[in-house]
């Protein structure tokens, strides 16, 4: 299974810093080698859309165009943790141009406060890997019903078992991120995109009348794009959610689904705040760099990930239009966050931090201080900058670590000014 395969570190690969090739980096604010931007309303009239569009076609695709139908039901509700927080869970089922529906099953954990019940919290809004089941333990959560990935005995026939409850706990520390004062929404992947090589037949793709049968367009999207969308999707939702501030949510997420977070604050700016956990190739880190995880690598494991048109830059980052710093500066002047694990050289996290550094010009010119850093910081040393970066010890993972730099973060820019 090619989902499985990328999950595999290959030998041969470089992570020898020395052996990174020299190489230039585009002007973020000449998306496309045009005119220099020159001012902020340039950015937003020229740059910004120049810069998206480069994304859509050569990387992420376009995301089809055609009604969808949302319709939410509750299907769940539920005091949790000793009073100090609600549970709901919703089924959003979505509907598309063609009559075909995904159903997307989401979590949305809002704080209590007893003494004033008509508060409304920030949220962090981020996809799941496993299923809502394996985020929190508590049998009462619906199983998800999505194609899963093989888990031991957590999945069966790609279905979830009940053994599979609270499997991806320690990623979501959902009582800590309450007790801060943030809600917590998440879904599993899976129910908007299922993560394999489908020829994009299921999922949000077989929503619209694409694909099927054709010959699909080389900047038809992938499910990178999907996952995007998705989220997009369910933020409309948080719309309808009292307890929730929607201008205040943060998209975040690990890994593929870091990417997916970076593309979705770069076409969706309702996302408040972005966050990046170890995204790597094809999220936070250059591709240019070729360190770690490389185009030719990611593209082989995992085709369904990108648009068609991406493949043809493998082996030939030169001469990809961007680099991933760009799709930082997609979310300017909103604050960023890019976090990074020591041993995940897979990810590359100086090219991570490079990213981070080298979107600060289109801050600067928007009238912010991006990057707050010229150098890498050390481990354990969080820069947070509008721009901010980090750097955790050791492997792949969201741990709690992580989530107390990711709250810091929020603390310094999502809630500051606001929070009465
Ligand atoms: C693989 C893949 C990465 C991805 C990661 C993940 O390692 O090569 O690009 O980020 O899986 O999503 O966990």
């Amino acid at each position: 299974n090619a989902a499985d395969e990328a999950e595999a570190q290959p030998a041969g690969v470089n992570y020898d810093e020395s052996k990174v090739p020299a190489y230039t980096l585009p002007d973020p604010l000449a998306p496309g080698g045009g005119p220099r931007v020159q001012s902020a309303d340039e950015w937003r009239e020229r740059g910004r859309p120049a810069t998206l569009d480069l994304f859509k076609r050569f990387m992420f695709g376009v995301i089809p165009e055609g009604q969808v139908i949302t319709r939410a039901d509750l299907i769940s509700d539920h005091e949790v943790f000793d009073g100090k927080g609600r549970r709901r869970e919703y089924t959003l089922t979505l509907t598309g141009p063609t009559g075909r529906s995904i159903a997307v099953d989401i979590l949305v954990y809002t704080p209590v406060d007893p003494k004033r019940a008509d508060r409304s919290w920030p949220a962090f809004l981020g996809l799941n890997f496993k299923g809502n089941h394996a985020v929190d333990p508590d049998p009462r959560i619906k199983l998800c019903s999505s194609w899963l990935r093989p888990d031991g005995d957590n999945v069966v026939n790609n279905r979830a078992t009940e053994k599979g409850r609270g499997s991806e706990r320690s990623r979501w520390p959902i009582q800590t991120i309450l007790g801060r004062g943030y809600a917590v929404v998440t879904a599993c992947y899976h129910d908007i995109d299922p993560d394999y090589d489908d020829g994009f037949e299921n999922g949000a793709h077989a929503l619209f009348a694409e694909g099927r049968g054709r010959p699909r367009d080389p900047s038809a999207w992938g499910s990178i794009a999907a996952w995007a969308w998705g989220l997009s999707r369910i933020r409309d939702h948080l719309q309808t959610v009292p307890e929730i501030d929607p201008s205040r949510v943060a998209v975040m997420g690990h890994s593929r689904l870091g990417k997916t977070a970076l593309w979705a604050g770069a076409l969706d700016e309702r996302f408040a705040l972005v966050i990046s956990n170890e995204s790597g190739c094809g999220g936070a880190a250059l591709s240019r760099r070729r360190f770690g995880e490389t185009l030719e690598r990611i593209n082989t494991a995992a085709p369904h990930w990108f648009c068609s048109a991406f493949h043809t830059f493998n082996g030939k980052e030169d001469a990809l239009p961007f680099d991933q710093h760009q799709l930082i500066a997609l979310a300017a002047p909103r604050p960023v966050l890019v976090c990074s694990a020591s041993e995940d050289l897979w990810a590359d996290p100086k090219g991570e931090f490079l990213s981070a550094l080298n979107a600060d010009p289109v801050y600067r010119l928007l009238g912010f201080v991006g990057m707050e850093a010229r150098e890498m910081p050390g481990i354990g040393e969080p820069i947070l900058s509008r721009v901010g970066y980090h750097i955790r010890a050791g492997k792949h993972d969201t741990t709690d670590v992580d989530w107390a730099v990711f709250l810091d973060f929020a603390d310094r820019h999502l809630t500051a000014t606001i929070r009465p």
